[in-house]
């Protein structure tokens, strides 16, 4: 965890953080950008992705919460990890931004968050409304919610129920729909409370919020999912419990009030990021690449086992420890792939990856089913009939049956040619481009503009490569 400033001085003021842009307002005065994927040469060499979009919302939110200072190296500068560093401010914390990626943050302290003047805009990001949710919850204060066309037809009810047994209050909202005020409670009930659905962010919402009362906040998840507002709490000075439940859940209890500290992080790659350059790797005949120091938790690296499980030829090389978190550089070569039944218990590991596992499977020899996917309804779109609905377009025959997804492989013939609906969706963006680059025809979606919410690099990374993405006017 030694943290070595690239820039020692440039401090810059905090005005300065240039990218901090209300995204509703960017959202409004953006202009689509549709972009083609065109099917190409082999894809070569070895990149670096930015750092875990997870992991850099959890830095800023704890850092923003603890005593003292946090210095946090490789912060994912995407537009949802931006809008959680605009919230913090606004409730009191002091950020500054050093150098790419560099950050420091002095936190306000358990406890003494500040009302913010203005409603927080979250813009695309699920994980930073729910997650400053718990904080207000948490911390007696009043704040409204916001975000984009796509974060305002996302449930919020999942979250606001546990928060209201703390004693939080929603004050305006409907339809558990943003935009809504919350009204945090002064004195938070420590509450036991079992997720109805597998869920990081209710998980850690209830988490934030128990850090500011006087007991045992307990949370019980019946199927494990990312850890890593768990294991960034311990390392700022938090006590926690971890048990297992009989069913094989999960038990996390917290100890409230607990002094957080400030510490220096570094945020490793985003696997969720990796998946698609991987799968890109695997798919375009005669690539060969390394996507370096990716993060290997465990509860992320569903998708790894499943392209294994497909006769992919993928390595993990150099496993070491970076942030508290085990990295690994990943190595593909692409090659035959078979389809794959990939269970319902696997999905809280994977459940990002799916769109670009669908065009893994599109490609492959035989029918793949994943199962248990409900949860990929209510995504940064409709995840389900996104993927059915690019695939078609595509030449791909896939179906929903229940909550599972049917793709029904080509051998490694894939017709492309066609346009895919996004739907403000990052991930469907990202994951058909990766497909028209092994397609028989181009493949175009109707707009790139969401992928800066998450991997501002894609487009760069991939062409260095070699893929071939061209602007469509
Ligand atoms: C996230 C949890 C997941 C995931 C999201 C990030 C997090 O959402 O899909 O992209 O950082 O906690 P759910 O908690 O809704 O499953």
């Amino acid at each position: 965890m030694c943290y070595v400033p690239r820039t020692q001085h440039r401090y810059l003021p905090s005005r300065a953080i240039p990218t901090v842009i209300t995204p509703v307002q960017q959202h409004t005065h953006q202009r689509t950008m549709p972009l083609r994927a065109l099917p190409g040469p082999a894809l070569a060499g070895g990149i670096q992705v930015s750092g875990d979009k997870s992991i850099s919302h959890r830095a800023l939110i704890i850092g923003g919460l603890a005593r003292g200072r946090t210095k946090v190296t490789g912060l994912l500068e995407g537009h949802d990890v931006l809008a959680t560093g605009a919230a913090m401010r606004a409730m009191g914390a002091r950020i500054e931004r050093f150098d790419s990626g560099v950050w420091s943050i002095d936190g306000t302290g358990v406890g003494a968050l500040l009302a913010p003047d203005a409603a927080l805009d979250f813009g695309n990001a699920g994980t930073g409304a729910r997650l400053i949710m718990g904080l207000v919850a948490g911390h007696g204060l009043t704040a409204s919610f916001t975000g984009d066309a796509s974060l305002r037809k996302r449930p919020m009810g999942r979250v606001l129920t546990p928060l209201r047994e703390i004693g939080a209050r929603v004050v305006t909202g409907e339809g558990e729909r943003l935009p809504l005020t919350l009204e945090g409670a002064r004195d938070p009930i420590p509450i036991t409370y079992r997720l109805p659905v597998p869920s990081a962010q209710v998980k850690s919402a209830i988490l934030l919020a128990g850090l500011n009362s006087a007991g045992v906040t307990t949370v019980i998840e019946p199927e494990a999912t990312r850890d890593h507002t768990e294991r960034m709490l311990e390392f700022f000075g938090a006590k926690l419990e971890m048990g297992e439940e009989s069913d094989g859940g999960r038990r996390i209890a917290l100890i409230g009030r607990p002094d957080l500290v400030g510490r220096d992080i570094t945020v490793p790659g985003d696997p969720s990021s990796a998946a698609f350059p991987v799968v890109a790797g695997l798919i375009v005949p005669g690539s060969r690449l390394a996507v370096e120091r990716v993060m290997v938790n465990p509860t992320r690296a569903g998708l790894f086992d499943t392209l294994s499980e497909m006769g992919a030829t993928i390595r993990q090389t150099n496993l070491r420890t970076l942030g508290g978190e085990p990295v690994a550089d990943i190595e593909v070569v692409a090659g035959p792939l078979s389809g794959v039944d990939v269970p319902a218990a696997r999905a809280p590991s994977m459940i990002d990856e799916y769109p670009v596992l669908a065009v893994a499977a599109a490609f492959a020899q035989g029918t793949s089913v994943m199962r248990g996917l409900a949860e990929l309804r209510v995504k940064e779109s409709d995840r389900l009939a996104a993927i059915v609905s690019g695939l078609a377009a595509n030449g791909v025959a896939a179906r929903i049956e229940g909550d599972d997804l049917i793709v029904e492989g080509t051998g490694g013939r894939v017709p492309g040619g066609g346009t895919v609906e996004t739907f403000l969706d990052h991930r469907i963006a990202m994951s058909f481009l990766v497909m028209g680059l092994g397609a028989e025809r181009p493949v175009t979606i109707d707009d790139a503009s969401m992928i800066a919410t998450s991997f501002p690099d894609f487009v760069d990374l991939m062409t260095g490569l070699g893929a071939r993405l061209e602007p469509v006017s």
